[in-house]
């Protein structure tokens, strides 16, 4: 359709049709469903439902074809549905969680992802997926910083637009989807690291570091935005006008749909600014909320609010066109089906170039914290090796998002090593259970499985294994359901359980790896301590197993980088690499800065830092030259380092670039991630890295909140994680 057969259609629709194209409905007002979030009766009539203009979480492509089909012939108009759901990290073909494909420090790679989960999802019938989440995140316990892509701007940004080209190419191509935007905005700071708290930000830090993500997203031409849970100076971003028609319209120019988030609409009354659900429907569409998610706000409120005058018809018609527009741009009115086709599914789902590109991902983004004495790689066949713990044998291994996952399709590290090595050299264990028996775990996206072990029995026997091995790798880590939606932690450290485990394996054997399976990072403390090797798997999705397998074996080498640091302790957060210096700044030297701004218990600093990562190999890293040392607004500055293979394995280092302001208007973060690259190198080769510095790499939100530069001396530092003083400085000229 064009715009005037799609205004002409407005025009046609009664005002209850229009308020239903603004309703989706969850599935389980199909038969079932995946629930994400509190169901219950939203004490909707009949008509209502017959007129509400998408559902979330319905799937597959006979049943969205079939409901397709039923709706669309009933309608009045015969506008199709919209079908939405969250494929975060792939759709049957599971891909690492998402901050674990920040490690990877390869947006093509992470398009290449989203590119996959689009084309399966699309054949089982979504049209919509609720990713990127571009929310920056700077405090561990927060169980959602598992969907974010880490505590940087900059790399979030290139991750989001990354996702958004994966999942909507350019829309009209076979097996594209939609995607919306969340949270908007600064739903990653919740204090205490709470979900759902409020968030507190200046509008400095909101537009200087928040912001940026989100608007590479928009950028990349994303076709939805979702609202945020919490509030923001104390409005519920759901009813705040300022944010969505000032901020995320007028200046980010966002001129797509925008959806509430799951029942933010009528927590607007919890929030307690709104007394009722009419009241919350009248705050959200004029703060221009476009869809409400799951409440019954605007289904069951907005006609009477517009009969009696409290709300313009206009805005019901500004929001249902924008409706209108994204049904019209995923080619709905022709073809309200799509893509959805049982024969592709059965194609496509989990075919073998889909896990293969979901193993790829996995190997690159295991980041390898430790590894003294080269335990890593193992020697196939030349030392006998007890995989011990809890995930070894275990199929959950997609992180809590994967809703459309079957765990079966999962495969475990056991059965890949199993096929991979010779069962003389490798033995197997549990050791323990995942929880302590008094964990606390309320079951939220899928339910918890019982775990039955005698525990007794089971260390017992491990550490009989571990004793008589030449290396013990022992699989550990945090419950899926302990990192996600509503899986906020108040420790970071391992199940009392687990840490039994390492205690006892350590007694008898020191040649300890420890591999890491977790949603965030996590107080390593004790696990540094005993152990000689490190990696971390994350959630590695469907192929973890055989990615893990063959990293482990030295088939190929770690080379992510943590794209969210691992606190020394859970007292340091929030914490981020790009904190402002303070007035008393501290570098490291307890004796000397008594009045430092540190701790006197602990340090001050993460125990591995943003950027970090070993691979099997060691670079070295030539210091930093630069063809001028003068910047003006139109010239830029080449900045050069010889990055050497100095090991004897092939290895890939990720080279980054950090950049700080010595004196600004306002106070400048002590270095900001402002580009990286990635070089594989041959033992002994060399490449010259180098990095073109341009003005407006050196913009921010001066004292009168206008996005410039200014001129004065700037250092920069190239190196091979956030802590590097590899550097030189420049000066900017006026
Ligand atoms: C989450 C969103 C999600 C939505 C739909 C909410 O609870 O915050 O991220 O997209 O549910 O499942």
């Amino acid at each position: 359709m064009n715009q005037q057969q799609l205004k002409e259609l407005l025009a046609q629709m009664s005002l209850e049709e229009k308020i239903g194209q603004l309703v989706q409905l969850p599935a389980y007002f199909q038969n079932g469903g995946t629930i994400t979030g509190p169901a219950g009766d939203l004490g909707l009539t009949q008509e209502d439902l017959s007129l509400a203009g998408s559902y979330l979480s319905v799937i597959g492509a006979e049943k969205t074809r079939t409901l397709q089909e039923e709706y669309t012939a009933a309608h009045p108009h015969h506008i199709p549905l919209i079908f939405m759901d969250d494929i975060i990290n792939g759709y049957r073909t599971v891909f690492p969680v998402p901050l674990a494909q920040g490690c990877t420090f390869n947006p093509d790679l992470v398009q290449q992802g989203a590119s996959v989960a689009a084309k399966e999802a699309a054949a089982s019938g979504v049209h919509v997926t609720f990713s990127p989440m571009a929310d920056l995140v700077r405090d561990a316990r927060w169980g959602r910083v598992m969907e974010s892509t880490g505590e940087d701007a900059y790399l979030n940004g290139l991750m989001a637009a990354a996702m958004v080209r994966g999942y909507q190419g350019d829309l009209k191509e076979k097996g594209t989807i939609a995607g919306c935007l969340k949270h908007f905005a600064g739903y990653g700071a919740p204090e205490g690291g709470r979900d759902y708290a409020n968030v507190e930000l200046s509008l400095r830090t909101l537009k200087e570091d928040y912001l940026p993500a989100y608007k590479a997203a928009i950028d990349a031409g994303v076709a939805m935005v979702m609202t945020s849970f919490n509030t923001l100076d104390r409005v519920p971003s759901t009813a705040n006008k300022w944010l969505m028609r000032d901020i995320l319209r007028d200046e980010m120019g966002f001129d797509g749909a925008l959806i509430s988030d799951w029942g933010a609409v009528g927590e607007l009354v919890p929030h307690g600014v709104a007394q009722d659900f009419a009241q919350a429907a009248q705050l959200a569409i004029e703060a221009g909320v476009d869809m409400d998610m799951v409440s019954p706000s605007y289904a069951k409120h907005l006609k009477t609010l517009v009969e009696e005058g409290k709300v313009d018809e206009k805005l019901i018609d500004e929001s249902c066109m924008r409706m209108l527009e994204l049904k019209n741009k995923l080619g709905l009115f022709e073809n309200p089906f799509r893509d959805a086709a049982k024969e592709d599914e059965d194609a496509l789902l989990l075919c073998e170039e889909h896990r293969k590109a979901a193993q790829d991902c996995a190997e690159k983004s295991f980041v390898l914290l430790k590894n003294e004495e080269n335990m890593l790689p193992l020697r196939s066949g030349q030392e006998k090796v007890a995989f011990i713990g809890p995930f070894v044998n275990n199929k959950f291994l997609c992180g809590s998002w994967a809703i459309f996952s079957d765990d079966q399709d999962t495969v475990a590290l056991k059965d890949a090593l199993e096929k991979q090595e010779s069962d003389s050299c490798i033995s197997f264990a549990a050791g323990s259970r995942v929880m302590d028996g008094d964990g606390v775990v309320q079951g939220f996206q899928k339910q918890i499985p019982e775990e039955t072990l005698d525990e007794e029995f089971a260390l017992s026997q491990a550490i009989e294994m571990a004793r008589g091995a030449d290396k013990v790798v022992l699989a550990l880590g945090e419950h899926r359901e302990f990192s996600g939606e509503a899986s906020s932690r108040g420790s970071l450290t391992l199940p009392r359980c687990q840490q039994r485990l390492l205690d006892e394996v350590a007694k008898v054997n020191q040649n300890i790896t420890v591999v890491l399976f977790c949603g965030r990072p996590m107080d390593l403390r004790d696990v540094h301590n005993k152990a000689k090797a490190i990696l971390v798997a994350w959630f590695p999705g469907t192929e973890g197993g055989p990615a893990l397998a063959r990293t482990l074996y030295g088939h190929c080498a770690p080379q992510g980088k943590l794209s969210m640091a691992f606190p020394f302790s859970v007292s340091q957060l929030p914490l981020h690499y790009n904190q402002l210096s303070t007035g008393r700044p501290f570098h490291g030297d307890y004796k000397a800065a008594r009045f430092g701004s540190k701790y006197q218990d602990m340090p001050r600093f993460p125990l591995y830092p943003f950027g970090f990562g070993l691979s099997y190999t060691t670079f070295s890293c030539s210091p930093v030259t630069l063809d001028k040392a003068v910047l003006t607004k139109d010239s830029s500055i080449k900045a050069r380092v010889s990055v050497k293979n100095t090991g004897n394995a092939e290895g890939t280092e990720t080279v980054q670039l950090y950049i700080r302001d010595m004196v600004g208007s306002v106070a400048r973060p002590v270095r900001e991630l402002k580009g990286f690259r990635q070089v594989t190198l041959q033992p002994g080769e060399e490449k010259e890295v180098c990095f073109e510095i341009t003005e407006d790499m050196l913009r921010f939100w001066d004292i009168h909140m206008n996005y410039v530069s200014e001129p004065g001396e700037f250092q920069l530092f190239i190196g091979t994680d956030s802590t590097t003083e590899n550097k030189a400085s420049f000066t900017l000229e006026a």
